[in-house]
């Protein structure tokens, strides 16, 4: 009888396409879930959520694991995960401003964008305003380089993106939030 061998997978050397976890049991939970689901696209956001319950919030690396593991562009993920309020990617303001300092939007002018926006909405980034409106967080790559610098307003990736541009769309939440408190 022939003895039955336990392949045992060498890092970036597997047959399959999938990615090897992070050595960190919360992406077991996750891995056990996108398998339970085939690795579907359209499970994406059952997903996340399960995601958000084993990480508290879902970080960048989470993410880009995700995207990698449904083939998925990151941006899409990121779309999904800052739209719904249900999920976090840290701090949760009423708004989320995400903005991407990949090396393509960096050099486009992305680190400017972020400098103005602090200035602006009074927060570093990875911080939320304190009147709970707006939360400015920043990623590496949303995989939308070609229109950088790149910036995702609640769920929604805008390109080309000047800091002028970046904080007339954050003075409009400021705008709402003015006008609501002053009814
Ligand atoms: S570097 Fe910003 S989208 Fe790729």
């Amino acid at each position: 009888m022939t003895p039955v061998t336990t392949a045992s997978p060498v890092a970036g050397k597997t047959a399959s396409s999938k990615k090897q976890p992070p050595a960190d049991k919360r992406f077991k939970v996750l891995d056990i879930t996108m398998k339970r689901n085939q690795y579907r696209q359209d499970a994406l956001i059952e997903i996340l959520h399960k995601a958000q319950e084993a990480f508290g919030y879902l970080e960048e690396d989470v993410l880009a694991y995700i995207a990698h593991q449904l083939k998925l562009p990151l941006s899409r993920v990121y779309g999904v995960a800052t739209f719904y309020h249900l999920f976090s990617l840290k701090p949760s303001g009423a708004h989320t401003c995400v903005v991407c300092l990949g090396t393509a939007c960096y050099v486009k002018g992305g680190g400017d964008v972020l400098k103005a926006l602090e200035a602006k909405a009074g927060v570093a980034a990875g911080e939320t305003t304190p009147d709970g409106q707006v939360s400015l967080v920043t990623v590496r790559c949303i995989g939308a380089c070609g229109i950088a610098p790149a910036v995702i307003y609640d769920g929604k990736v805008s390109g080309q993106q000047s800091p002028e541009d970046a904080c007339a769309r954050v003075a409009e939440w400021q705008i709402d939030v003015t006008a609501s408190s002053e009814q």
